[in-house]
């Protein structure tokens, strides 16, 4: 069997409903009149039987208990290669620290996403002798899991929220954020979860891939402030919209991509309301709009 890709999470940090927030998605979500949607991850598998889990959100225990293909196949056997990680923030990594009961799997990171996570002593709960942390450098091909291959990339971001000093770069290119180019047999998917704008060299990366899966997290840069829930843009939390002539709507529609997946959407992001104008316009645009469970095929 070939690359199959079962999103665990499609909704940003904090997830939709967020536990503080009143916004119109968040007090729909909790009616039940749109679907809930939990925090950012995507599993991924090359071959049907053997899977990776790209980021780790604090939803985990959640997604594993509603995802059969992770379920135990034996007292203690996992259908679960490895855990990679495509940055430092919380709604990454926190899951981690849900994995620590002595199950072996790889965690691949960079030097510099595995640095934060050695700064933080909480996360030797994954116990060393099980859990091996992989170093992979960019740009340089590894076995993801049987059957599938991955390479990260930087992409334009900054250091983890937590990190931040007193000013901030918010389209750093380096180790701190990266996507993920996954190849399995003749398919490729690339995996960008967190993206705060696309250069020319990025775009012509993602031309040509089976699958893209892209940040979805705002429809609008200003969507904090005008759903009066925040004042931060998108721009400031290294984000690049999906709506305007510089949204990722905008700069993917010259590429020639099989499917186009939104996934991190932030619970603010109208597209997360399957009736909104929003949601009718990114899927005219050739978009998919993730939603938890949703599986991919090229
Ligand atoms: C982000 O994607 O911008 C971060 O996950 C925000 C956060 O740390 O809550
Ligand atoms: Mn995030
Ligand atoms: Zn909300």
């Amino acid at each position: 069997m070939a690359f199959r890709a079962h999103i665990l999470g499609a909704a940003a940090g904090g997830g939709l409903p967020q536990w503080n927030c009143g916004c119109g998605n968040c007090r729909r979500a909790r009616e039940g009149s749109i679907p809930a949607q939990t925090q950012s991850s995507l599993a991924v598998t090359g071959n049907g039987r053997d899977w990776a889990i790209l980021n780790a959100s604090p939803d985990i225990r959640a997604q594993l208990a509603a995802t059969p293909v992770l379920h135990p196949t034996g007292q203690r056997e996992l259908p679960l290669t490895s855990v990679l990680v495509t940055n430092g923030d919380i709604d990454h990594v926190a899951g981690l620290l849900t994995l620590r009961e002595m199950q072996p799997f790889t965690l691949f990171a960079t030097d510099g996403i595995h640095q934060v996570l050695t700064d933080n002593p909480i996360f030797d709960a994954l116990n060393a002798s099980v859990v091996v942390r992989e170093t992979i450098a960019l740009n340089t091909p590894f076995a993801l899991a049987p059957d599938l291959t991955a390479t990260l990339f930087a992409v334009p971001g900054k250091v983890p929220l937590y990190l931040e000093g007193e000013t901030v770069e918010t389209d750093l290119m380096g180790e701190q954020t990266v996507g993920v180019d996954l190849q399995s047999g003749t398919a490729r998917a690339v995996y960008i979860p967190g993206c705060a704008h696309l250069p020319a060299d990025l775009a012509s990366r993602l031309d040509g891939a089976d699958i893209v899966f892209f940040d979805g997290t705002l429809w609008r840069d200003d969507e904090m402030q005008i759903t009066g829930v925040g004042t931060k843009t998108g721009k400031r939390m290294g984000h690049m919209s999906m709506s305007g002539s510089d949204g990722s709507i905008a700069a993917f529609a010259p590429l020639n991509i099989g499917q186009k997946v939104f996934v991190h959407m932030n619970n603010t992001n109208p597209v997360l309301d399957p009736s909104s104008p929003e949601y009718a316009k990114a899927t005219a645009s050739g978009w998919i709009v993730g939603q938890d469970g949703l599986e991919i095929t090229p």
